[in-house]
Order: C-alpha cells, then sequence, then structure tokens
C-alpha cells in the first residue's frame, strides 16, 4: 500500500475549500469518500470535491473496508463520539480541533485508540509549517533575550447567524474555534504546561462566549496573553516579547509562506531588525502527509493525541476561570 484512502464524515465547509485539496495534492493520500446524514447531499458534494464515493450515514461510510483513515469535521459535541466509532471501525482518525469538549473526554479518545492500536491526531495543521519551527528555534537560541511574555490571538467576524460556532449545544463558542489556536501556540512555544489561568469572557446571547481573554503563567515566569473572539476584526496573530527584542508573526495559524507573509524580528526600540521570509508551503497537505505517513509506515505522528489532552485542560481551566473570577491552578 502506498497511500491512504481517506473517508472524509460531513459535507463539511471546510473539506471541500481545504482540507479535501490538501489530501488530492498529498503524495501519499487519496480523497476517497464522504458521508453525510443526507444521501443526496453526500452524493453532489462527492462530485464537486472529486471523490469516488458516497454515503447517505456515517455508519455507512465507517464500515466500508476501502478506507483506512477518517476526517471529521463535525461540530465540536460530536468529535468524541464519531471518532470512537471511527476507532471500533478499525478507522485511524484526523480530528479537527478542538479534540473534545473537555479534557476528560479528550483522554476518553486517547484511550480508546490505544485500545484499538489507531492513530489519533488533531488538525492543528500550523505546526507543520516551517513557521512554528523556526520561530521556536530563534526563540530557543536567544534571538530575543529571555522570553517573557506571548501576547497572541485569533479573532474574526462571525456574521453567519446560523453557523454552527454560535450553538452551544454543538459546542460553539469562540475558545473553543479559535482560542485552542493561540494556547497551542503558547505551549508549544514554551514547551511546557501553565501552572495557573485567570480568564475573562463576553457571552452572546445564544450562550456562547464571544470574546474571551486569559492569562497563563508558565514555568519560570513566562506569561502569556491570550485572546479569541467572534466579535473583532481578522486577527491571527502571536508576539514573542524577549528581554532584548520581539517576533511578530501576523499570520500565524494557517501559514502559507506566500508572497509577504513574514517573521519581523524587532530590536529593543521597536526597530526592524530582521524579516524573515517563508518558504511557501500547504500546511493542511503536510498535517495530511504526515499522518498518512505515519499509518502507512507505522511510525510515531509529529504531535501526540497526548498534546490535545493538555490543550484542552487549559481550555478547561479558561472556562472555570472565566465563569468564576478565580485563578484557576493547573501545577
Ligand atoms: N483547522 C481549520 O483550519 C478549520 C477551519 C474551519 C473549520 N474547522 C473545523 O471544522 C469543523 C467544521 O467546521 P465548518 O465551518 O466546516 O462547519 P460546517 O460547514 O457547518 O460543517 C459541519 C458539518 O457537520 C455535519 N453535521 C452533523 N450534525 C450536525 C448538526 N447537528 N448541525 C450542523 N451540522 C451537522 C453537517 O454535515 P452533513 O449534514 O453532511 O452530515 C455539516 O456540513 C469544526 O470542528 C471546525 O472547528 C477547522
Amino acid at each position: 500500500m502506498s497511500t491512504i484512502k481517506w473517508g472524509i464524515l460531513s459535507t463539511a465547509r471546510h473539506a471541500a475549500n481545504t482540507v479535501i485539496p490538501a489530501i488530492h495534492a498529498a503524495r501519499n493520500a487519496q480523497a476517497y469518500a464522504v458521508a453525510s446524514r443526507d444521501a443526496g447531499r453526500a452524493r453532489q458534494f462527492a462530485e464537486e470535491t472529486g471523490l469516488s464515493a458516497s454515503y447517505g450515514s456515517y455508519e455507512d461510510l465507517l464500515a466500508d473496508p476501502q478506507v483506512d483513515a477518517v476526517y471529521i469535521p463535525l461540530p465540536n459535541n460530536l468529535h468524541k463520539e464519531w471518532s470512537i466509532k471511527a476507532a471500533q471501525a478499525g478507522k485511524h482518525v484526523l480530528c479537527e480541533k478542538p479534540l473534545a469538549l473537555n479534557a476528560a473526554e479528550a483522554q476518553e479518545m486517547v484511550d480508546a485508540f490505544q485500545a484499538a492500536g489507531r492513530k489519533l491526531a488533531e488538525a492543528f495543521q500550523w505546526r507543520h509549517h516551517a513557521q512554528g519551527e523556526r520561530v521556536y528555534q530563534m526563540v530557543r537560541q536567544g534571538e530575543i533575550g529571555e522570553l517573557r511574555l506571548i501576547d497572541a490571538g485569533f479573532s474574526f467576524p462571525l456574521d453567519r447567524p446560523d453557523d454552527i460556532r454560535w450553538d452551544p449545544a454543538l459546542g460553539g463558542g469562540s475558545l473553543y474555534d479559535v482560542g485552542c489556536y493561540p494556547i497551542s501556540l503558547a505551549r508549544y512555544i514554551t514547551r511546557a504546561e501553565p501552572l495557573s489561568v485567570t480568564a475573562h469572557a463576553r457571552w452572546a446571547a445564544s450562550g456562547v462566549d464571544d470574546l474571551v481573554v486569559a492569562t497563563l503563567e508558565f514555568p519560570g515566569g513566562v506569561l502569556a496573553h491570550i485572546n479569541c473572539s467572534f466579535a473583532l476584526p481578522l486577527r491571527r496573530y502571536f508576539e514573542l516579547v524577549g528581554s532584548e527584542g520581539t517576533l511578530y508573526v501576523n499570520r500565524a495559524y494557517n501559514p502559507t509562506g506566500n508572497s509577504g507573509e513574514e517573521v519581523l524580528r524587532y530590536g529593543p526600540d521597536r526597530e526592524v531588525v530582521q524579516q524573515i521570509g517563508l518558504e511557501s508551503a500547504n500546511s493542511y497537505t503536510l498535517m495530511i502527509e504526515d499522518f498518512s505517513g505515519s499509518v502507512l509506515q507505522d511510525t510515531e505522528l509529529l504531535f501526540p493525541p497526548e498534546d490535545a489532552v493538555f490543550n484542552m485542560r487549559v481550555i478547561d481551566a479558561i472556562f472555570e476561570a472565566a465563569r468564576t473570577g478565580a485563578t484557576v491552578r493547573l501545577g
């Protein structure tokens, strides 16, 4: 076997626009089938996205022995249920972020995949682009002095009133949807887990959070200021601030490396001391290739699913801190 055959659970926009094209472009993957709650919708989606099979239920796709791996872009409240069903059907799973609704659910998923001997990954594609490693190495090598502050945010105006992200029953809210990125970024850069968390949230009429600000205290005194929102303009940045300078990344969580994207290094007086261009690469394709390669060669994934449990622990703590006003201790 030289390619992994992928099945897609649902006709999600994100699958059609981004992930299926990334599977088509991957050297070791084949975009094969889709399942929908509606057979007609699945058929039309398969035609439009170049898939050869379609199913009118998620169960039927999982029963297809030709499917090696399943990509799950379902609403967040369904991630755990369908990932575990897929594992029990013998499939490997790439599941959208956040992996689950809380750390306990995420741990249950990790355990189920371990028991089934199948691979599970959270679809944080940004970590597969060279930008992340480059920035991490610059910090490690002391190019901004001693790291002291991580300021990271992801927001966009969510102007579709019927979007799944507004529905609390479907696991909506900005912390789950986009806040998970700056959290993963802060953990990636520090290679550590926060010791404590404080947070404030604004709650939308539907009941989901639409603006969250959190402070994470990491070992060694590094502080991270995290923000996310559905009620602000598009921002997807991070700034790593050290004793002697700053690294600023404008397109932080879906880097492409196409023209104009760069990492800026500022000196102590905010003067630009370095402009770092990035190599052009599709981080979604890199993620699919990593996952498919890991299944084909039975090797470790670049990012183990246990990482998602730790990311969810921070999300749990931010919700608790925002609801109670208390400092939540994790360490
Ligand atoms: N990593 C990224 O860059 C990125 C970007 C965007 C989105 N995402 C993730 O992808 C997932 C889907 O997001 P999306 O914007 O593509 O959503 P979407 O277009 O609304 O797709 C969700 C799909 O889930 C299925 N579904 C099953 N039960 C449902 C229910 N009760 N209500 C609504 N839909 C239901 C529907 O497919 P059927 O009716 O065909 O079954 C629907 O098409 C989310 O987990 C999101 O976080 C990730």
